[in-house]
């Protein structure tokens, strides 16, 4: 594989300012590493968002039904764990329909809760707004930023003496490799207070077919949703990557456990982002790695969670799309 090649650097034009600068610098270290990576929450802007939710409805992507599924079967045992009034904190939630089924549940009961939202997507914070102001009971808190800024500005408003729950479904901690995700649980383990809880939503390893099938869909949606991140690099960093000339590939890795998602450069090739000064080689059959879905055993999420000091509440499966919502107390 061809490392990258640095060739500018060229200030930023003109009307350039506001550039997303965080942005610009992820860009630039992970097309310049060898082999080149681009990090997967760059995936959600508002068409990703859109693409996502689209995936969720195929038939092919079983996380979504499997998740939500489980959370209308067991809405009165996790709505029991809730003080009242009740308060959720959910994680990357997208559009906020999963939530929805326990919030409809605390509305059916009369109960009254506050839900804090946390997601980098404007897109998908906006949807859930949207989803979850059904009820006149439930009272919405969006935060736009990543997880860690995200719960932070969220924890910093919860009420002394009031327990919350967190939740972080759709197997989002999937994405993580197994460090971050260890960092991830101790960041959120620490953020909480005795009393509090977990509900983490995993999928679990399935036949390999399976999983190809969900990541890389007969339909085209889930090549849709990778390629997109590079129209996104065209519009916000005035990119010029022609987007056939890179095709979507998954890849299982058994060892590793997890589905990998990549970008293919078609060809030898040259792009050049204005926005973040660069330009960079491609080599045909070049890849960018833009995201990984690990797959669990029940155990494992378990072990992941007690080696933050979450300690072990319960665990419901739903064999069909072989998913499961696992519930802890908090350290
Ligand atoms: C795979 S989608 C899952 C959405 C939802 N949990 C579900 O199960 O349908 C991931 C969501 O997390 C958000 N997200 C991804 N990475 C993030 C990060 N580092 N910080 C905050 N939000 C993130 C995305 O914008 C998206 O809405």
């Amino acid at each position: 594989m061809t490392a990258l090649e640095a060739v500018s650097d060229r200030p930023a034009a003109a009307g350039q300012a506001t550039r997303d600068e965080a942005l610009a610098r992820d860009v630039v270290e992970g097309l310049t590493r060898s082999p080149k990576r681009l990090a997967a929450k760059y995936l959600y802007d508002a068409l990703g968002s859109h693409l996502f939710e689209a995936i969720c409805e195929l038939p092919w992507y079983p996380i979504t039904r499997g998740e939500r599924a489980l959370l209308t079967r067991e809405r009165d045992a996790i709505l029991a764990r809730l003080d009242d009034p009740a308060t959720l904190v959910e994680l990357g939630g997208g559009n906020g329909e999963k939530l929805a089924i326990l919030t409809a549940g605390l509305a059916a009961q009369d109960r009254a809760a506050t839900v804090h939202l946390i997601d980098i997507s404007e897109t998908a914070l906006a949807r859930a707004g949207r989803t979850l102001a059904r009820h006149s009971s439930i009272a919405v808190r969006g935060h736009r930023g990543s997880y860690a800024d995200g719960l932070r500005a969220a924890v910093a408003e919860l009420q002394p003496g009031r327990s919350a729950m967190v939740l972080f479904l759709g197997s989002n901690i999937g994405n993580l490799a197994p460090s971050e995700a260890d960092r991830f649980l101790a960041d959120v383990g620490a953020a909480l207070r005795p009393g509090d809880s977990l509900l983490l939503g995993t999928d679990l390893v399935k036949p390999e077919q399976e999983l190809m099938l969900a990541y890389d869909d007969p339909l085209g949606v889930t090549a849709a949703f990778n390629r997109n991140l590079l129209v996104r690099l065209n519009r916000e960093l005035d990119a010029d990557f022609e987007i056939e000339q890179f095709a979507h590939r998954v890849v299982w890795n058994a060892q590793e456990s997890r589905v990998e998602s990549y970008l293919v450069s078609q060809a030898e090739q040259t792009v050049c982002l204005p926005g973040a000064d660069h330009c960079i080689r491609f080599a045909e059959g070049e890849t960018i790695w833009t995201e990984s879905s690990h797959k669990y055993r029940p155990d494992d999420v378990v072990d992941m969670a007690a080696r933050a000091g979450f300690a072990y509440g319960a665990q419901w499966i739903e064999p069909a799309a072989a998913f499961a919502l696992t519930l802890f107390d908090a350290p």
